[in-house]
């Protein structure tokens, strides 16, 4: 049969094995459709182009103090996506993502839904610590929305958290407060994508945490719901 390209043909094997197991074979491993996307080596190579990109990038001026830039990190083929708002001190220093007080907490919440740091990704809406932990403005936001974009389009998570309103508001392309974006699922270009509260808010109102488990657990079932 001819094939135009390698995911043509890896489609036509999958369905020739769905068609196998319907005749009742047994042991087939039939790839999920996730991993079909794009194969790992590919996804590696493409994060790794788009973090040399971030780590040379002078697009916005928050480039003039930043330490490290902090591009993200965690399994590349995750089902489960973070995505918060902005590198702190601690993030600044390492070059990681969630690693101070309020990272802590994520880890927390990521451990809630039986996961590990390492089972998800985790990424931010700007790349560059803002001066003083200030708040990324709009136009810097704007400026450092491509590298999100892709690497999201590269990782293709079932399910995206958006961490807080401005993570929130820019994915969903909407000004309703966190609390009106939280605990439901949207449509982020075929992704599902629920909002909760931001973990260092959390450290602030801590009562808050009912409903950011609320939240976890609708992922939860999600993704049991997908695996099944
Ligand atoms: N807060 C964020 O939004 N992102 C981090 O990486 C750390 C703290
Ligand atoms: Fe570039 Fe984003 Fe850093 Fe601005 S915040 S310099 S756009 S990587």
């Amino acid at each position: 049969m001819p094939v135009d390209n390698l995911s043509d043909l890896i489609e036509k094997i999958t369905r020739q094995l769905q068609y196998f197991q319907s005749l009742g074979v047994e042991d087939l491993n039939i790839p999920r459709k996730r991993e079909r996307i794009a194969p790992v080596s590919q996804k590696e190579e493409l994060l790794s182009q788009l973090q040399q990109e971030v780590s040379r990038c002078q697009k916005c001026p928050l480039y003039l103090n930043r330490k490290t830039p902090v591009f993200g990190e965690g399994d590349i083929n995750a089902r489960l996506m973070f995505i918060g708002e902005a590198p702190g001190y601690w993030e600044d220093m390492q070059g990681r993502p969630f690693v101070g007080q309020a990272g802590k907490l994520l880890t927390d919440i990521i451990k809630a839904i039986g996961l590990s740091r390492e089972e998800v990704y985790i990424g931010n809406i700007v790349k560059c610590r803002p001066p003083k932990n200030r708040d990324p403005k709009p136009e810097e936001m704007e400026s450092c929305q491509y590298y999100l974009h892709q690497q999201i389009a590269i990782i293709r998570p079932d399910i995206i958290c958006a961490l807080g309103t401005f993570s929130a508001q820019r994915l969903l392309d909407s000004n309703l407060p966190i609390s009106k974006l939280r605990g439901k699922f949207w449509d982020y270009q075929g992704i599902k994508l629920m909002a909760t509260f931001h973990p260092a808010f959390l450290l602030r109102n801590p009562y808050k945490k009912r409903d950011v488990w609320e939240d976890m657990k609708k992922i939860k079932a999600c993704l049991e719901q997908g695996s099944q």
